[in-house]
């Protein structure tokens, strides 16, 4: 069982399915905290709904980023998250937050990257007029959309698809992209004792 902390910002339909997939059994994970920077976020409202520990932590209240994230980084404390979930949260982490959590924060990009990072992926794809684009769950690194890829879902594209019809399609496979990403992890160990001094190693 991996415990996991979600990040989001708006809709939360990947946070529905991840606790979908927990509550019916084929994820074996918990979720131990949502955290919204957003207070108006639907997301947040269904955390509520669904009894979770959910929290607004509003950036707008904070006089820097670094306030802000060190708010975000008590509650997680507290919490102990295995690995940090970004379902639609709409902040850049600064290096020394994803330091604090190195290969344990997951986010999801609508694109198959490295094509089209950044915001309006879904859009990009149509206007360049690649023939198949779909989603990436990666790990956060440093480099924004740029870590080391966990799970991607490839999503035909339509001539007749705009930004949005596209984004709808690719919308149903992230939430079949994270589940599966969720699956590969592993919890947490804590890490094990140094031998005993003047102990030899096998040979
Ligand atoms: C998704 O399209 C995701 O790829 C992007 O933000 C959107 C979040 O949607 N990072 P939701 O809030 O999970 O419904």
């Amino acid at each position: 069982m991996i415990r996991v902390a979600v990040l989001l910002s708006g809709r939360g339909s990947n946070f529905l399915a991840i606790d979908d997939a927990i509550r019916d059994g084929s994820l074996d994970a918990e979720i131990v905290c949502v955290i919204s920077n957003r207070p108006e976020a639907r997301g947040i409202e269904l955390a509520r709904e669904r009894k979770h520990h959910a929290h607004i932590i509003d950036h707008r209240e904070f006089k820097s980023r670094a306030e802000h994230e060190a708010e975000v980084l008590r509650i997680l404390e507290t919490a102990r998250p295995d690995y940090i979930v970004l379902a639609g949260y709409m902040r850049l982490l600064s290096a020394d937050f994803v330091a604090r959590y190195p290969n344990r924060i997951l986010n999801i990009h609508p694109s198959l990257l490295p094509a089209f990072p950044g915001i309006d992926a879904q859009a990009q794809a149509v206007a360049y007029g690649v023939k198949i684009s779909g989603c990436t769950v990666h790990f956060v690194t440093e480099k924004v959309d740029a870590g080391p890829i966990l799970v991607q879902r490839a999503v035909e594209v339509r001539d007749d698809d705009t930004g949005d019809t596209l984004a709808a399609r690719i919308l149903v496979e992230e939430h079949k992209a994270y589940v599966e990403a969720l699956r590969k992890l592993r919890p947490l160990t804590p890490s094990s004792p140094l031998p005993a001094s003047g102990a030899r190693g096998p040979g």
